[in-house]
């Protein structure tokens, strides 16, 4: 049976530690496994990216496949025609498609009506393969995930939502710093609430989202697709902006992290993006380890 990968509670916790072994092995070069040798995958990309199109297209050459880049001019998906015809005409051309697109249902959809495995690379509400990068960055910095605080401060977003999923498989304490408007989906938070794994914090007070904080995480307060919403988002989200006044309040050691694309200056300062504590850029190369990890894992490796 096929596997796909749309969000972080597709795998088990052994699984998400399998993927993060491998990772560590492929990173280190222990092993280069070829899963994708003589096989090729499609790239379906809606949205602007640099970081998941980029490590996509060269993990899959790593791997020893081919990927294809499609945008929306192609293939207008769901538009021209309907998504299981699309999906099952590429699952007869490709191996297994990567897609960003705007509709988490659309994903859904696409992977129900395919034969081949389909991994989500961001919709307005998912970026799983993000906080596995995360995770693995986290792992590599502090040794590992249980037991720590992390706080994410700002728009309760796609991110965010990923972060809520991700406490569902470790034990952690998430703290959500956020406005009453601009919190995650309620559906996602109130399941991680339920399955009670880790402990959720959902606050309006930055400082109080911050303190002794081993990890503070930040993203763009507008994501792709609400650029209309940015000065209102702006106004809610200023006093979550991750600047060295804020970062006084959390660990000595902590790490700063942000999936990037940044607004400097707004979400964050220069001053903490560049700072000692920041892991930003560590964390934008472990899309790539990670990403083949996933992709290996769901062609079985
Ligand atoms: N973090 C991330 O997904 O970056 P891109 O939007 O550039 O892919
Ligand atoms: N929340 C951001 C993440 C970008 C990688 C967005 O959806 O635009």
């Amino acid at each position: 049976m096929k596997r796909d990968f749309l969000a972080i509670t597709d795998f088990s916790t052994e699984e998400m530690n399998q993927v993060f072994k491998l990772a560590f092995d492929m990173k280190n070069k222990k092993i280069e496994p070829k899963p994708l040798e003589d096989k090729v995958v499609a790239c379906i990309f809606h949205k602007p990216s640099l970081r998941t199109r980029v490590s996509f297209e060269v993990g899959i050459a790593q791997l020893g496949g081919r990927s294809l880049y499609i945008t929306e001019k192609e293939i207008e998906l769901g538009k021209r025609e309907s998504i299981h015809d699309a999906a099952k005409v590429l699952s007869r051309y490709v191996d297994m498609i990567v897609i960003r697109t705007f509709s988490h249902k659309g994903v859904e959809d696409l992977a129900k009506y395919a034969d081949v495995p389909v991994v989500n690379g961001l919709t307005d509400l998912l970026h799983p393969c993000q906080v596995m990068g995360d995770l693995f960055s986290i792992i590599e910095k502090k040794g590992g995930i249980e037991n720590l605080i992390i706080s994410y401060l700002g728009d309760g977003n796609n991110v965010c939502n990923s972060w809520l999923n991700a406490s569902t498989r470790f034990s952690f304490e998430l703290r959500i710093g956020t406005a009453s408007v601009t919190e995650p989906d309620k559906k996602i938070f109130e399941n991680a609430k339920r399955v009670d794994l880790s402990k959720i914090v959902l606050t309006y007070d930055p400082e109080e989202a911050v303190k002794d904080a081993d990890v503070v995480y930040t993203d763009v307060w507008a994501s792709m697709g609400q650029k209309n919403l940015v000065l209102q988002k702006e106004k809610l989200l200023k006093d979550f902006q991750v600047n060295k006044k804020l970062l006084s309040f959390a660990k000595k050691d902590c790490v700063v992290m942000h999936c990037l694309p940044a607004e400097r200056g707004k979400e964050i300062t220069d001053e903490v993006m560049d700072g000692p504590n920041s892991v930003i850029f560590d964390q934008a190369e472990n899309r790539l380890h990670i990403q083949k990890a996933i992709m290996a894992k769901l062609l079985g490796s």
